[in-house]
């Protein structure tokens, strides 16, 4: 078949971020014959479209095992002298038959058919031999593709930061050429969800990674969770991954009652934590001086939860590297299930991640901030609230859980129903927009002072002496996941819940298409204007410079300002 003419500028942008391909079983040649067909489709393919099956939903746990599965037969390549795409898969296309394969920055994904064709890849690869250096003898599927021939370097691609989400002043433009506000919703989770790339991406990461742990622990597996699985990811979120050790833990065994038998001889230590401690320390020094393209490592070993820190250059993840960390891994459960049962969840959840962030309520380092988990967890705890409820309570899911289902987890009971056809959904038909309004209001006027956010019981609970912010944490309950949030954090969440649910009220409409046309500007309303960068703090620094700052409940003040604001914002519109 005829290579159709896009093929030949599709070439000159090799290396162009965001293609997949997806190709059946079968030849190069084959797959370039559809090649026009791809090229130039964006793959920012949402994730839940693929966890999706024809009736009903997948549980996360099959999810994972195909991913993994897809993830062990893939490989990494670094394509930095690679000019021809054409010539790269032929070459490749003689280990074996390439399943899937995408570009991003310098890098490809390539997925082969079979697991086989990664032992005969390897067979082909050869031991790099630079100058003077010496190599760690340590094989991984962290390939380069070099490239012996001239090389045009005009084509050279470009390195430059795949995986993150637009930058937000571009997205606060798109969302005001929006038509109303549950469409800007629909377009910011739409710009900010995982796609389809970067999630084979990072289970392709745990899948290298686990290579590495494999020859001490060769039953063990590393698997994602956090945000990278459970459908609040944003692009460029952190990699939150889990070493599962137990496979050979022997936790489940049964002894013989009589009779011979052998058992292993294995090192004894004090306690679970400092086994679990050891073993970080000793797979961090592994990836350390035998991983490529582990950099930066840290062990932080003391943590509540231990865990290996470290920049994967390659994909560019933020990498942290948990084990016997089964709850997280039931808390990852949980979301990825009422994220499922409603779409609205996770807009709701994407829009005030994306909001809190703008705001600087939530922040990447460790700190007095509100994290995205307890922010996520009390966007659920409002659904719980909604009239008639929007998801039910985690006491609710336990109840419906069958013997299956049931789950302890050092003492502690994770059980929830992992069956979604059992799950009956109440008819609530509020709008997106309605609800982001409410969420404002709801937690601008939140008793914090007294009461707990309950999730297990999905109504409010008193609080116990102590934290500002108290949410119970839905497994190990006698536990605050927000118990590092301090006062001053948690008056500018409600202060900035305050400002934003009069904001949205007074920026509701999208302005006629007559007022915008021929200008230049474009007007700013509805959640755009919930991105900007609040104006209360420099306000009140003002007001209150020789005073000590304190939190207030909505006041005139506030009002005045942001109406002053606004038809500042009117007049040069106009003007
Ligand atoms: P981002 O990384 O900020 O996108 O969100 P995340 O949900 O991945 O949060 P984070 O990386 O901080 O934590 C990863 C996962 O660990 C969360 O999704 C939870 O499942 C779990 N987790 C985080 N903090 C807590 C906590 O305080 N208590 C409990 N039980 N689990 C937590
Ligand atoms: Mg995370």
């Amino acid at each position: 078949m005829r290579i159709s003419p896009s093929f030949g500028s599709a070439m000159a942008s090799f290396f162009k971020m965001c293609r997949l391909h997806t190709i059946g079983r079968g030849s190069v040649v084959k797959c370039l014959q559809k090649v026009d067909t791809f090229l130039h489709r964006n793959i920012g393919t949402n994730v839940v479209a693929v966890q999706e099956e024809k009736n009903g939903f997948k549980s996360l746990y099959a999810v994972q095992a195909e991913r993994q599965e897809q993830a062990e037969r893939s490989v990494l390549i670094s394509c930095h002298s690679m000019t021809n795409e054409k010539r790269f898969l032929e070459y490749l296309a003689n280990y074996g038959d390439i399943q899937k394969y995408f570009f991003y920055g310098i890098y490809a994904v390539v997925e082969f058919a079979n697991k086989e064709s990664i032992a005969s890849l390897f067979e082909g690869t050869a031991i790099p031999s630079i100058g003077t250096e010496s190599m760690m003898p340590f094989k991984s599927r962290l390939l380069s593709m070099r490239n012996l021939d001239s090389v045009d370097l005009r084509n050279q691609p470009k390195k430059h930061l795949a995986q993150q989400s637009i930058p937000i002043n571009e997205l606060i433009q798109r969302l005001s050429k929006e038509e109303s506000i549950d469409q800007q919703i629909t377009s910011l989770t739409e710009a900010h969800q995982l796609t389809e790339e970067s999630c084979r991406l990072r289970f392709l990461v745990c899948s290298l990674l686990k290579d590495i742990v494999a020859p001490f622990f060769p039953e063990c597996t590393i698997k994602p969770f956090g945000s990278s699985v459970n459908g609040f990811g944003k692009l460029g979120c952190d990699l939150d991954m889990f070493l599962d050790l137990d496979g050979i833990s022997g936790k489940n065994a049964t002894m013989p009652k009589s009779g011979l038998f052998l058992e292993y001889q294995m090192k004894a230590a004090k306690s679970e934590r400092i086994v679990t401690q050891n073993i970080l320390s000793g797979i961090g020094t592994c990836m350390d001086l035998f991983g490529p393209g582990c950099v930066g490592l840290h062990k932080i070993l003391d943590a509540r939860c231990p865990l290996v820190r470290f920049t994967h250059q390659p994909s560019g993840f933020q990498c942290d590297l948990t084990a016997n960390n089964r709850v997280a891994m039931k808390s990852t459960e949980l979301l990825y299930l009422y994220g499922e049962l409603d779409p609205r969840v996770r807009h709701l959840v994407f829009t005030v991640r994306c909001w809190a962030q703008a705001q600087g309520i939530t922040k990447s380092i460790p700190g007095a901030w509100i994290s995205n988990f307890s922010l996520t967890v009390m966007v659920l705890f409002f659904l719980q609230r909604r009239n008639p409820p929007i998801i039910p309570t985690l006491e609710h899911l336990r109840d419906l859980a069958g013997p299956e289902d049931k789950s302890v987890i050092e003492d502690n009971d994770c059980t929830f129903v992992s069956d979604f056809s059992k799950i009956q959904l109440e008819s609530n038909t509020e709008t997106l927009e309605q609800l982001l309004c409410e969420f404002f209001e709801f937690y601008a006027s939140f008793s914090f002072k007294t009461l707990s956010i309950n999730i297990r019981k999905g109504r409010e609970q008193n609080k116990p002496v102590g934290d500002p912010l108290h949410i119970q944490n839905p497994f190990e309950t006698t536990l605050n996941v927000s118990k590092n949030v301090n006062t001053t954090q948690l008056g500018r969440f409600v202060a900035l819940c305050q400002e934003s649910s009069w904001l949205i009220q007074q920026n509701k409409t999208a302005p006629s298409r007559g007022d915008t046309e021929g200008k230049a500007t474009i007007t700013l309303w509805g959640v755009s204007n919930l991105l900007l960068p609040s104006q209360i703090e420099e306000v009140k620094r003002k007001q209150n410079s020789s005073k000590k700052q304190k939190f207030e409940p909505t006041n005139q003040w506030i009002k005045d300002m942001l109406k002053s604001m606004k038809a500042t914002n009117n007049q040069q519109n106009q003007s």
